[in-house]
């Protein structure tokens, strides 16, 4: 199978769709993204890379940091233990819904994917890491993908900042049921929250993360990344609620693991053992990337890499 190929029909397939797709504009710095840049990145099970499009164009991480913070939170706390403040159910609502959270059992979000998820994972690092926890998932970030120039963007941290008033609501809900332990600095837990979705990174990035992800915590030199067991779970994880209230279409039409961002990220996990991130910041009304869908759709149909 000539992968170049399989990269240049789907990317030519779906980047008929980049109309259909709309750059998040709740964040005012996401809004000004490009929506016609597209790219994919894809690393071959025998560790041979194949890119096409602006793979190495830099956007941020958003959501799927959310990965990189559940696995901090798995390699400092007990699964049981994290299950009292973080769910593993996928959700109905959209990834930074209230209702959700208040109808939620005891107001525990249903899983680390969901915006409430990903703060009460932070607040967990927070109160062992203080204000050390940025760094720490930056640094872990950096390790797992396997580039140690990643850094935050400062501008898309001030507009995230500057504009999440549903994430502050959350916050507050989350304090309120004492989801989120009540000596928290508020700020403190959004600061890091903010500058951790704000990471800079491109396709090729991801592809290396899913790469890692999909070969049980392995990278490229066959180092233990991260454990097996993590890598599991967080691959169910995103196969039950990697794109929100889209992952049972997801499912049916991609049929990979997968965690989106509102940045127009892809990442994918596959244990055929292919390592596979896409890129184009117009989205869907769920939260993800159109075209990076769309590609994701075409490969997964050359491969045959559907894993239902
Ligand atoms: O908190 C937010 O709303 C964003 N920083 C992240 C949301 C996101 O990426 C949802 N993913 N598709």
């Amino acid at each position: 199978m000539d992968l170049n190929k399989v990269l240049t029909k789907a990317y030519d397939y779906a980047i008929t769709y980049t109309d259909a797709g709309v750059p998040a504009n709740y964040i005012p710095e996401l809004a000004k993204e490009d929506k016609t840049k597209a790219g994919c990145s894809l690393i071959s099970p025998d560790g041979k890379l194949y890119e096409i499009g602006s793979s190495r164009y830099k956007f941020s991480i958003q959501s799927i940091i959310k990965i990189i913070i559940y696995l901090c939170v798995l390699e400092n706390h007990e699964f049981d233990y994290i299950k009292q403040y973080i769910g593993v159910k996928p959700s109905s609502k959209p990834f930074n819904s209230i209702i959700e959270l208040e109808l939620s059992n005891k107001n525990i979000p249903v899983n680390p994917f969901i915006n409430a998820g990903a703060i009460v994972a932070c607040s967990l690092l927070q109160k062992k890491y203080g204000n050390n926890t940025f760094d720490l998932i930056l640094n872990r970030t950096r390790d797992v993908i396997g580039n140690d120039k990643l850094d935050y963007s400062r501008s898309i941290y001030n507009s995230e900042n500057s504009s999440a008033f549903a994430n502050r609501a959350l916050t507050y809900m989350l304090l309120n049921s004492d989801i989120i332990d009540k000596n928290i600095n508020v700020d403190d837990l959004l600061n890091t929250y903010f500058k951790s979705c704000s990471i800079l990174v491109d396709a090729h990035d991801l592809s290396n993360l899913s790469f890692v992800l999909s070969r049980d915590g392995k990278d490229m030199s066959g180092n233990q990344i991260l454990n097996k067991e993590h890598a599991l779970i967080i691959r169910t994880l995103m196969a039950t609620c990697g794109t929100y209230d889209y992952s049972g279409d997801f499912a049916i039409r991609i049929g990979l693991p997968a965690k989106s961002g509102v940045g127009g990220g892809i990442v994918t996990a596959s244990k055929a053992g292919y390592g596979i991130g896409v890129y184009c910041p117009g989205l869907d009304s769920h939260g993800n990337s159109y075209v990076g869908t769309r590609i994701l759709e075409s490969i997964s149909k050359e491969l045959n890499l559907n894993i239902y």
